[in-house]
């Protein structure tokens, strides 16, 4: 390079660097304004540096007075033509944010998003962005509205199951207050029960609500499974003998797992229960435990018939049961027929990171719980 050219380009270089300097302190002065000025000024700048450069090395003397006439002349010109350029681009690139706008405004007011995939490639990477958050808003909507709509149905169910002992109730010490009563023991007795059961479904669902509201305590110990089973056994042996259940288990011996104990009595109890009222009578209810790979699978078994296929991803649905009438023909010794006893299995079962399912099996179905251990 010789040394005329070397003060060509620092000259330049500083008479565009001023342009530049200016080019910014303008950009920041507009930065609130539209894409399309902005860009505009990009031209300009481009530009006006071009002509700054030329105006300096014509100081310096590197350029005649006409040569510099001509130069400025095309500069003013290719100005033009890009300013004009960067204005009609810089109006599609405001076209393109408009529609997206008006597309998210949309989003906000129906919750829908449709992605028109248009404009650069920033916008359209956040169309998707939008579209991809729509799907999922969408999708944690429909499980609100489910779980909002399983609760008002468990509320009015659950009413009405309340409803119907109290009324029964209420005659029942009417009759004794007006002594109209034949046989007041009678009456005590039942009136016991009827309390015990309302008693045992507030309880049901007050366990249902810590499950739900993911406050269940459980506090893990070392538990023997067979002490579980012979347990459940003997509680249940009674209430089996008057159903003319035979009932009985196994357990693979030294099955242990990590549980809280009194969750674990209540599924067990909870299941067995089931299995002995949807039993007919001479027919076999078989608790058994053993482990497998990594985890205790405890499996109930029953000789009901068979669950129908439809309502086998139901029966774990809080207040679903079988029967489409929702009067509690339930005894004492069969739970309280609200329907709550496999919810409360499911969440206490998943509360130890464990799976319930069940399926059917001939001569019956099969409750199989799975807990790691
Ligand atoms: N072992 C089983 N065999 C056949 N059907 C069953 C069995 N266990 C449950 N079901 C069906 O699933 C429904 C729901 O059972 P769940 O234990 O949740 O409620 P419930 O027994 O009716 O009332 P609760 O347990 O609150 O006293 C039952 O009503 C019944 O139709
Ligand atoms: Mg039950």
């Amino acid at each position: 390079m010789t040394r005329d050219e070397v003060e060509i380009v620092l000259i330049a270089a500083a008479w565009t660097a001023g342009a530049g300097a200016v080019g910014l302190v303008a950009s920041r002065l507009i930065a609130r304004r539209s894409l399309r000025w902005l860009l505009a000024l990009v031209a300009l700048v481009a530009v006006g540096g071009v002509v700054a450069g030329v105006i300096g090395t014509a100081n310096a003397m590197f350029l005649s007075g006409h040569d510099r006439q001509v130069v400025l002349l095309v500069c003013l010109v290719a100005g033009l033509v890009a300013v004009f350029f960067a204005l009609v681009v810089g109006a599609s690139v405001v076209r393109g944010s408009r529609t997206l706008r008006e597309d998210a405004r949309r989003f906000g007011e129906t919750g829908e998003y449709a992605a028109s995939p248009a404009g650069p490639a920033e916008f359209q990477a956040l169309s998707t962005e939008l579209a991809r958050t729509s799907a999922k808003l969408k999708e944690s909507r429909g499980r609100e509205q489910a779980l909002e709509h399983s609760r008002r149905e468990l509320v009015a169910w659950v009413s009405h199951d309340l409803r119907s002992p109290l009324a029964g109730l209420r005659a029942m010490t009417e009759a004794l207050e007006d002594g109209m009563a034949e046989d007041p023991a009678r009456y005590h007795r039942q009136m016991r029960s009827e309390v015990d059961r309302m008693v045992r479904m507030v309880d049901d669902l007050f366990e249902l609500s810590r499950i739900h509201a993911g406050v269940l305590q459980v506090s893990l110990q070392n538990v023997d499974l067979g002490d579980i089973v012979s347990e459940a056994i003997a509680g249940a042996d009674p209430v089996a003998r008057a159903a003319g259940v035979r009932l009985g288990g196994s357990v693979e011996p030294g099955a242990t797992v990590t549980a809280d104990p009194a969750g674990l009595t209540r599924v067990v109890a909870n299941l067995v229960t089931n299995a002995i009222r949807h039993t007919p009578p001479d027919g076999v209810v078989s608790i058994t435990g053993r482990v497998v790979d990594e985890a205790v699978e405890l499996s109930v078994s029953d000789a009901c018939g068979g669950i129908p296929d439809d309502d086998l991803g139901r029966v774990f649905d809080v207040a679903w049961r079988g029967t489409s009438a929702r009067t509690p023909e339930v005894d004492q010794q069969h739970g309280t027929g609200a329907g709550l006893g496999l919810a409360i299995v499911k969440g206490i079962v998943e509360a130890h990171h464990g799976v319930v399912q069940v399926r059917n099996e001939s001569p019956g179905c099969r409750f199989l719980v799975r807990l790691p251990v």
